[in-house]
């Protein structure tokens, strides 16, 4: 099965998206998570999008589409996988839909996460990630035991460099104006969209998304 997680940042796509990639025994494949990669890596691909992710821009289209073609190529990937931040604009779904094409696949869903923006700036300002492990924690929903130290390692929590809130509007804006219109793209394509509400607890959040799947 190869589901698409579309929603503004913050709406949950990665707490979701690992969640029924568990549940279908498929992978999750999220390209933001694969761009910090390379940045931590010191790659010359993580040098170059290191700038476009730190001031809430979009990586240009063709580094992204050469990224998910890799990992699309890959043994894991044949059973399905659940496109976490991508596609995040036209030329890269027309890009998924010509590598689908050339490999025989099919684009089975589209479930788009809403979550009202006030909702997501004060989301993300509680995000927090272990410098050390990169177990993820939220100051609001999801507290370390000791303010600030990692449950697991005792390292140190950290704040993603683009969750300020000024980056944080910027990426809204950007997924405004950029990503938001391939709702209508899939629909005009014939593709199932489903629309669920990313508010409430994360439970509640996977229970509709599980059902939205079932229908
Ligand atoms: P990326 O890493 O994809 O960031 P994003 O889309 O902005 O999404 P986030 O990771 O901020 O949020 P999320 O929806 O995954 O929510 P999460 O589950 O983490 O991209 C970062 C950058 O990389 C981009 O700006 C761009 O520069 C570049 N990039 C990536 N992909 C690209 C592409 N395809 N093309 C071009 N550039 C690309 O949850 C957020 C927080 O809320 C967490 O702390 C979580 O614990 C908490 N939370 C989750 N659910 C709930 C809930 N139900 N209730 C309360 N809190 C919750």
């Amino acid at each position: 099965m190869n589901l698409i997680l579309l929603g503004p940042p913050g709406a949950g796509k990665g707490t979701q998206g690992a969640l029924l990639a568990a549940r279908l025994d498929i992978p999750k494949l999220a390209t933001g998570d694969l761009l910090r990669e390379a940045v931590r890596r010191g790659t010359p691909l993580g040098l170059s999008a290191k700038r476009y992710m730190d001031s809430g821009e979009l990586v240009p289209d063709d580094v992204i589409l050469g990224l998910v073609a890799e990992v699309l190529g890959s043994p894991e990937a044949e059973r399905g996988v659940i496109f976490d931040g991508f596609p995040r604009t036209l030329p890269q779904a027309e890009g998924l839909d010509g590598i689908f094409a050339e490999s025989g696949r099919r684009l089975d869903g589209v479930l788009v996460m809403e979550v009202p923006d006030d909702v997501i700036v004060r989301r993300i300002s509680g995000r927090r990630t272990c410098a050390d492990c990169g177990r993820p924690y939220n100051v609001f929903s999801e507290p370390p035991t000791v303010a600030g130290v990692c449950d697991v390692c005792g390292g140190k929590l950290v704040a993603r460099v683009d969750d300020d809130e000024a980056t944080v509007r910027r990426r809204l804006q950007v997924f405004a104006e950029e990503t938001a219109p391939l709702i209508g793209y899939y629909r005009a394509a014939g593709v199932l969209v489903q629309s669920i509400s990313g508010e409430g607890a994360v439970e509640e959040v996977q229970h509709a998304l599980a059902t939205a799947l079932a229908a």
